[in-house]
């Protein structure tokens, strides 16, 4: 693997996924992998889960790492090519990636989208341009568009949890919220489960309101229905997320049910596993009732972000190592 951004840098979600588990089984297994080598995380907005299990991935590989809270500690970034730097923005992007490119051998980045201009944050500009010019092995900790490392700890998980013989139902179950986040979970968990299912693995179905239909190109072959009580109906796993609307962009719409996945809705399901990739907001999200149940995942689903993480850092070091 030369890079991570999405589910097409992988071959095969069961091979990935056994891959994981089986670090997970023996986490020091490729403990002298990372030698030498240092992994830059360069984070442009707050992380607990990301921050820590990569870290921790990391270490277990053997790898040095180096953290970098760019937005905070560093000099304020300009993007923008061509421009005079008369204003307040300090370094240029293609100074400061091409920097931490030389002192890291594998390069972390988190970097929201602004919600604002939805053909800036769908074409990946500043991913790309850190990639351009770090010139080593890029991970996304999150992009404006994608976040493949907490969607592949969520199809760990949901792999942990088949029953055998039994293809599960997945159900995305849009959520409300008081602020505009992101697509990208979203996006990303669709993306994952569309390929989990093309392998056999699951059936899929996205449920929103109207008005929140997410981009075509994550959510080829799936179902879609505005009718959550519908989608409910015999789920085995259901994967709780908020997102702003993608096509009036950046924007809450008016949703006058409430979509809040609570006891009463869950008795609908075949006793669904309940997933969140966390952080939540308690009783405006998810129920509290639900989150701290039996069938809870969300702490398992945090748990699998490490090995996610090592999984990559694996292969990533692997290619690295053959390279050389
Ligand atoms: N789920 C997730 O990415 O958590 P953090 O934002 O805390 O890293």
């Amino acid at each position: 693997m030369k890079q991570f951004f999405s589910v097409k840098d992988i071959n095969s979600i069961s091979a990935i996924v056994n891959e994981a588990l089986a670090l997970k089984r023996n986490p020091f297994s490729h403990e002298d992998l990372g030698k030498h080598k240092t992994l830059g995380l360069v984070f442009l907005n707050p992380s607990l889960r990301t921050r820590m299990s990569t870290q921790k991935a990391a270490l277990q590989l053997g790898m040095q790492v180096m953290m970098m809270n760019l937005n905070q500690d560093g000099w304020a970034l300009e993007t923008q090519d061509g421009v005079v730097m008369n204003g307040t923005n300090v370094e240029h992007i293609r100074e400061a990636a091409a920097v931490m490119g030389v002192y890291c051998d594998v390069l972390g980045l988190r970097s929201f989208p602004n919600l604002q201009n939805q053909e800036q944050d769908y074409s990946e500009t500043l991913f790309n341009k850190f990639q351009q010019y770090n010139k080593k092995p890029l991970i996304s900790l999150e992009s404006a568009t994608l976040h493949p490392l907490q969607s592949l700890a969520d199809i760990i998980t949901i792999v942990e949890h088949l029953k055998p013989g039994v293809k599960p139902k997945v159900v995305l179950s849009w959520a409300p919220h008081i602020k505009p986040l992101p697509q990208a979970v979203a996006n990303s968990f669709s993306q994952w489960m569309c390929k989990a299912q093309e392998e056999g693995l699951i059936d899929f179905i996205i449920t929103h309101p109207e008005g929140y239909q997410l981009k075509d190109t994550f959510i080829a072959g799936t179902t879609v229905t505005n009718n959550q009580t519908e989608a409910l109906v015999d789920a085995d796993f259901v994967y709780v997320k908020n997102w702003s609307s993608y096509h009036e962009y950046g924007q809450i719409l008016p949703v006058e049910e409430n979509w809040m996945l609570d006891q009463q809705k869950w008795q609908l399901t075949n006793q669904a596993k309940v997933m969140h990739c966390l952080p939540v907001r308690r009783d405006l999200e998810l129920a509290s009732e639900l989150l701290d149940g039996k069938d809870s995942l969300v702490i398992e689903q945090a748990e699998n972000r490490i090995w996610a993480a090592q999984v990559v850092l694996k292969q990533i070091l692997e290619t690295l190592n053959t390279a050389v």
